[in-house]
């Protein structure tokens, strides 16, 4: 019985929220091991739209037990929030959801310095979030940080609350010019979230560990998507953790062996959220929209997004970053209305054919994209339900992702509900013997 890593190929909102929904009705665990509400997931189930910025979209299910673990990074407001948001609208999160006490707790002051040094780098600004994910991250690897577990021991909390706010708020002060923060403040509001967090915080590595290892179905979600890893992205133009597959082992920590089948989602397009490269962007008029979700509603910070084609350089860089046994693609119906459709399957970079993606974000931003054409389809494919009545068309544009790519397409999104979705294989039916 298998483990499923599903992982983001481009840069974040490729429409892993709904594959996630659908594995996850097999799972019996789902699993979040980076990042924190710099995520957003969107949910439609029936009539009614649900959004998730921490917890798995697992908690949908209930048969699914649902993990937060050590290689996130919470911030207890929002996650409090969301689990009284959930409760209200009658979805059970108590003895549901665990969270590692290892994860790392997002503070005001992140926040407040993630805003304020995006301000002050000027043109080196890479369009956060804002929601503090770096100055976290920053001040875990500093030795810096404080985990949940620190927060729920009253005098270690305050201990190490002192030092380091006294730190930060010199920070805030003299060298950003922003008022300082109140200690008592926070210490009494973050008490407090830990008193009620308390009960959801368990051994989780242990658990998951544990049931893979028993042969349950376990469910690795990633958030972000490939490109916004922050050893193997397109840096700087990328976030504060590891999004890529390895990276959620590492997150809930278990060995890579324990993996059973690595998913990539893809979009049948690319977009970008933020700054940075977007090598097949189409700047001019465009052809199309993302008509998901045009300014990325499911996100904390509703921002434009940029649209491009295919991006064929991109995604077999993912299919060897994560290793993929087969592909997700979403959103194809986007397409629909096309009547031709260009994939990028090369770049020239100062007139030269380049194999691999640059490692300078300066030059994939000057790459020109080369294309390949393809004749659209130009019929609805929404309400298609499997793969044989798909017109030849798009038949022959999978068929050429796939074959760049070298991975079969598992999945075909072909519209926004739970149903719209054509299964050629069932990556929770795929063991890998140990
Ligand atoms: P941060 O994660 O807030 O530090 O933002 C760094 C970069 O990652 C920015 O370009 C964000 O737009 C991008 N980013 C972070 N999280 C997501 C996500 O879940 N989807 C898409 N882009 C994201
Ligand atoms: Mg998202």
């Amino acid at each position: 019985m298998p483990s499923v890593i599903v992982v983001g190929a481009q840069w974040g909102n490729e429409g892993k929220g709904k594959i996630i929904d659908l594995l996850t009705a097999q799972a019996k665990h789902t699993v979040r091991a980076q990042g924190g509400n710099n995520a957003g997931h969107s949910v439609i189930i029936g009539r009614e739209e649900y959004r998730l910025y921490l917890i798995p979209s697992g908690i949908f299910h209930p048969h699914t037990q649902c993990y937060i673990g050590a290689g996130t990074v919470i911030d207890p407001e929002v996650l409090v929030f969301e689990i009284n948001a959930l409760e209200s609208r009658g979805i059970s999160v108590k003895d549901r959801l665990k969270i590692s006490p290892a994860a790392h707790v997002i503070f005001p002051y992140h926040r407040k310095l993630d805003i304020a040094l995006e301000l002050r780098k000027g043109v080196l600004a890479v369009g956060t979030t804002g929601r503090g994910i770096g100055p976290c991250y920053a001040d875990k690897a500093q030795r810096l940080g404080i985990r949940i577990v620190e927060m729920l021991e009253p005098e270690l909390f305050a201990k190490m609350l002192k030092t380091v706010l006294t730190l930060k708020n010199e920070e805030l002060y003299k060298v950003h010019d922003t008022a300082k923060l109140s200690y008592d403040e926070i210490y009494s509001e973050y008490t407090r979230y830990g008193n009620i967090l308390r009960p959801y915080i368990g051994n989780v590595e242990e658990i998951v560990h544990g049931a893979i290892n028993s042969g349950e179905n376990v469910l690795l979600e990633g958030s972000q998507g490939t490109f916004l890893d922050n050893t193997l992205g397109s840096y700087p133009y990328v976030t504060s953790s590891c999004t890529v597959a390895g990276g959620l082992c590492t997150g809930i920590g278990i060995g890579p062996s324990l993996i059973d089948h690595t998913l990539g989602v893809l979009q049948a397009y690319t977009t970008r959220l933020g700054l940075g490269p977007l090598p097949s962007e189409i700047k001019e008029e465009h052809p199309f929209t993302d008509t998901y979700d045009p300014r990325d509603s499911s996100s904390p910070t509703r921002r434009k997004k940029r649209v491009g084609w295919f991006d064929a350089m991109l995604a077999k860089t993912a299919v060897r970053l994560n290793g993929f046994d087969s592909i997700a693609l979403t959103k194809l119906d986007v397409l629909d209305k096309l009547p031709t459709i260009k994939i990028c399957v090369g770049y020239e970079l100062n007139g030269t054919r380049v194999q691999n993606l640059p490692y300078l974000s300066e030059e994939l931003d000057k790459v020109k994209p080369i294309y390949e054409t393809l004749t659209g389809w130009l019929h609805s494919i929404s309400n298609i339900t499997s793969y044989e009545q798909l017109p030849k068309e798009t038949r022959e544009y999978l068929k050429r992702i796939e074959e760049i790519c070298g991975v079969p397409i598992s999945l075909i999104s072909v519209g926004p509900e739970r149903e719209q979705i054509l299964v050629q294989q069932n990556p929770f039916s795929t063991t890998r013997r140990r």
